[in-house]
């Protein structure tokens, strides 16, 4: 049996991956940083996790098995939604690239040794068309969008180096999902958004490792 770590997975996308995995026959184990929320009816493993600490990632490695098949590093924030640059708050923004930036690194590097070797082990970003340069339009949303840019060059980074070590990439976004962050509004379902992110996870190979794409396959502008 496979196994998949999935980062705050208590709700919305996070929790969505847990079912759909389990429903696969994987053996998944799931972090929430609060409360358990909708794990406690799953029979997936729970630990807790804030990818913001050392402390809390290094402990949640320790009580993983040895070998992982699939990280999934979704745990991720909004911004302040602020309406003009005078109002960029430095402290959230900073909170912001903790979350959404630097967390998928922590969780990476202290899982590097439970990846990847004699089988291949893929590591899914749950990124952001959000932080797409080219796709930046509209402005605003201004710490989110640089928090997924650096997530994104974070992993283009890192693809060499665990492409060597028999880990590939997938960057991924999940289309505007109905979830918490997502809101009502949102036209894609977390069904939906998920059963296309695995089947992106499916078909990962080291050959296109590194890839940025949407939960339905389209290939996204950097
Ligand atoms: N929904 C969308 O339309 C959409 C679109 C593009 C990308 N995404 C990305 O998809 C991912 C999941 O989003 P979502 O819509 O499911 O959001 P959500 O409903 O707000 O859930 C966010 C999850 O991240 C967890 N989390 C936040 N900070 C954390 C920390 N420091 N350590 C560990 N876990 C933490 C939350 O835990 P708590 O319950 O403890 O807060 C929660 O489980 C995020 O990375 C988001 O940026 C979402």
């Amino acid at each position: 049996m496979p196994t998949a770590v999935v980062t705050g997975a208590n709700r919305g996308i996070g929790l969505e991956w847990v079912r759909q995995l389990l429903d696969k026959g994987w053996d998944v184990h799931a972090g929430y940083r609060t409360d358990e929320g909708g794990l406690s009816g799953t029979s997936a493993h729970h630990h807790q996790l804030d990818v913001t600490s050392k402390e809390s990632v290094e402990a949640f490695a320790a009580s993983l098995p040895d070998r992982v098949d699939l990280l999934v590093n979704n745990a991720g924030v909004a911004d302040g939604r602020w309406r003009s640059i005078e109002d960029i708050d430095h402290e959230q923004v900073l909170k912001v690239l903790d979350i959404n930036s630097v967390g998928p690194v922590r969780v990476t590097q202290a899982l590097l040794s439970r990846l990847g070797g004699d089988k291949m082990s893929t590591i899914a970003m749950v990124s952001s068309l959000m932080g797409s340069v080219e796709d930046c339009i509209s402005g605003k949303s201004y710490a989110y969008r640089a928090s997924k840019s650096a997530l994104n060059m974070f992993s283009t980074a890192m693809k060499n180096e665990l492409r060597d070590a028999n880990i590939s990439v997938v960057i991924l976004h999940p289309g505007w999902v109905q979830t918490d962050m997502g809101g009502p509004n949102a036209t894609v379902t977390p069904l939906d958004s998920i059963a296309g992110m695995i089947q992106r996870v499916e078909e990962q190979t080291l050959e296109i490792t590194g890839r940025f794409v949407q939960y339905d396959g389209e290939a996204l502008p950097w």
